[in-house]
């Protein structure tokens, strides 16, 4: 499709494949834990999903097409990779979260986990926020790469689609200074 691309990594085939597994797990999940305290996930309000804008954005609305919970959405943007830049800056939030999240049970929804620094950031505002339970999805977790230390007593993310090796990858909401989300595919980007 993009002759910038050097090869595909992950067919959309595979990824519809994964993400319908990973909505049917994110959903008993949070079933069975709200179950637990009492709470019915399919009829109450207690479930949020951020997902981290714009990366998330495709990801996110093929998962939550597969979590058979009463949900909503809050949209939080966060930049890490300004411009052409091929390793992370450093996490910026680039939005506001209006929402009250006291007691909510909360899943942040993310495309790729490199260094870290995005996921530590927003677990960090979604407890200030006083949410009662944070989880985390991504579609993609970085192998070989650098890491900040994880939130205190949590792993990064819970629920990861697909281990990949360090390379700089495009497709499927994942961009390159700002391009190729459109792409069906996960590519790796010729450099
Ligand atoms: P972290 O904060 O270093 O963990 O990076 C996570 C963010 O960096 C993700 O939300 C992506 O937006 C971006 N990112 C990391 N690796 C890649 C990549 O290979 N391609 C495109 N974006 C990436
Ligand atoms: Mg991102």
């Amino acid at each position: 499709m993009f002759p910038e691309l050097e090869r595909i990594l992950i067919s959309k085939e595979k990824i519809a494949e994964r993400v319908a597994q990973m909505g049917a797990e994110i959903g008993a999940d949070f079933a069975n834990r709200l179950h637990a305290e009492g709470v019915d996930a399919r009829s109450e309000d207690s479930v949020v999903i951020v997902p981290i804008m714009a990366g998330a954005m495709i990801f996110t609305a093929d998962l939550i097409r597969h979590i058979p919970l009463k949900l909503r959405l809050e949209l939080l943007a966060v930049s890490s990779y300004p411009g052409t830049a091929t390793r992370s800056k450093g996490a910026a939030l680039m939005s506001e979260l209006k929402a009250d999240l006291t007691g909510k049970h909360v899943l942040i929804v993310d495309d790729i986990l490199d260094s870290g620094r995005t996921l530590r950031l927003v677990r960090d505002l979604l407890h200030e926020r006083g949410a009662a339970s944070i989880r985390a999805a991504v579609l993609l977790d970085k192998q070989g790469v650098d890491r900040v230390p994880p939130p205190d007593g949590h792993e990064f993310a819970e629920h990861v689609g697909f281990e990949i090796p360090d390379a700089f990858v495009v497709g499927y909401g994942l961009d390159y200074d700002g391009c190729y989300r459109n792409l069906p595919d996960i590519g790796v980007l010729r450099t």
